[in-house]
């Protein structure tokens, strides 16, 4: 059998390993007779599971201990509505810089929730092509949310804003894991793990433990973040396969040399297709501008529309699958999360530079 090298935005590609582990294991977890799958989450043999993704996470993100891991569900668009509800209390005013889609629809939330939005940053002006950076900053705000990876824009901070006295909550969905995170400004971090970590349906939440007490009095119990904090995240059945498969994603980035390991294995995956963009920039015109560009999601387009279908239909033959371009932007888009294997990103590099020759007048 050969995998594809599969460069869809998510869910996305897992490494080969931690698939083939859940396929030795599916049927008998070790040794018990009984699926992962079918067993109590209040068993013995699950809660190994549970604790231990909690405290691998905590150590290889260096989570300090001031912060709280809860698991829940729902994604990000479902934080997006959660976080205004629970940290924005009876004040009601928050900060959000806008770099894209993603960023509009967290706003969207909080306006739903008559919370006083005010927009620190944008780079609406340029159809989200860059990180803003300047902010500006007003007093009294109960957070500042922003997007760290800008999936559909194919933009990503390079590093994280100063927010003044203020905290960060930040949407890590397509770039939880991969490098090296800075908790010094943040309040609160989450992603759904179906990008970087897992496979979809669990969202992993890093929250401050002192945001509690903001929680709106008619709050629902479930809606609460107290409420798994409490229960270590199963007053409610919680997503147990979806956990299982990310501690053995935590387990196979340990093996990667950890989060500064899996940045330099990024880095060098990206530059092969930055590279061939920037080697024929008339041809690939690269949406990103050059100094906000993500190391997970590289977007193009090419001169002529055309051209992309063409592309898209020989990336496929040749088993590359998932790199059309999100209609905001148009054109390409090359998903390369941590599990993407470097020969992945040489085999697009050449498929690239091999169409360019054929194509570009
Ligand atoms: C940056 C970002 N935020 C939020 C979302 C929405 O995530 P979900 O579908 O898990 O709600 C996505 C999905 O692609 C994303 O890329």
């Amino acid at each position: 059998m050969s995998r594809s090298y599969n460069f869809a935005a998510g869910p996305a590609t897992l490494p080969t390993g931690v698939l083939e582990t859940v396929q030795k294991e599916l049927l008998d977890y070790q040794g018990t007779g009984t699926s992962l799958m079918e067993m109590s989450h209040r068993g013995k043999i699950f809660d190994a599971v549970y604790q231990k993704a909690v405290s691998d996470l905590r150590r290889i993100a260096g989570i300090p201990e001031r912060f709280d891991i809860l698991f829940m569900t729902g994604g990000a668009s479902t934080q997006f509505a959660l976080i205004p509800l629970n940290l924005s209390g009876s004040n009601r005013k928050a900060g959000y810089i806008n770099t894209g889609a993603w960023s509009k629809k967290a706003i969207e939330q909080a306006k739903i929730q008559k919370v006083n939005v005010h927009e620190v940053a944008s780079s609406a002006d340029s159809n989200f092509n860059y990180i803003p950076d300047s902010f500006d900053i007003v007093d009294g705000l109960d957070y500042i949310h922003m997007t760290s990876n800008n999936t559909i824009f194919g933009t990503q901070f390079q590093k994280l804003p100063d927010p003044g006295g203020t905290k960060l909550v930040i949407d890590m969905s397509s770039d939880f894991l991969s490098k090296p995170i800075d908790w010094t400004h943040i309040g609160m971090a989450y992603a759904g793990t179906q990008k970087n970590a897992g496979p979809s349906g669990l969202t992993v939440v890093v929250i401050d433990k002192d945001y509690y007490d903001r929680e709106r009095e008619d709050t629902p119990t479930i809606f609460r973040y107290s409420t798994f904090a409490k229960n270590d995240s199963m007053y409610n059945t919680p997503p147990t396969f979806q956990i299982y498969v990310f501690g053995l994603v935590l387990e196979w980035l340990d093996s990667m040399g950890g989060l500064k390991g899996i940045q330099q294995h990024n880095e060098s995956k990206a530059a092969l297709i930055y590279d061939v963009i920037d080697s024929m920039p008339e041809f690939f015109l690269g949406h990103a501008r050059k100094d906000s560009r993500s190391l997970m999601n590289i977007t193009w387009n090419f001169p002529d529309k055309e051209l992309d279908p063409v592309f898209l239909k020989g990336a496929d033959e040749k088993r590359m699958p998932g790199l059309k371009g999100h209609r905001s932007v148009g054109g390409l888009r090359a998903s390369v999360y941590n599990a993407m294997p470097k020969e992945g990103c040489q085999a697009l590099a050449d498929y690239m530079q091999a169409f360019a020759g054929e194509h570009k007048k």
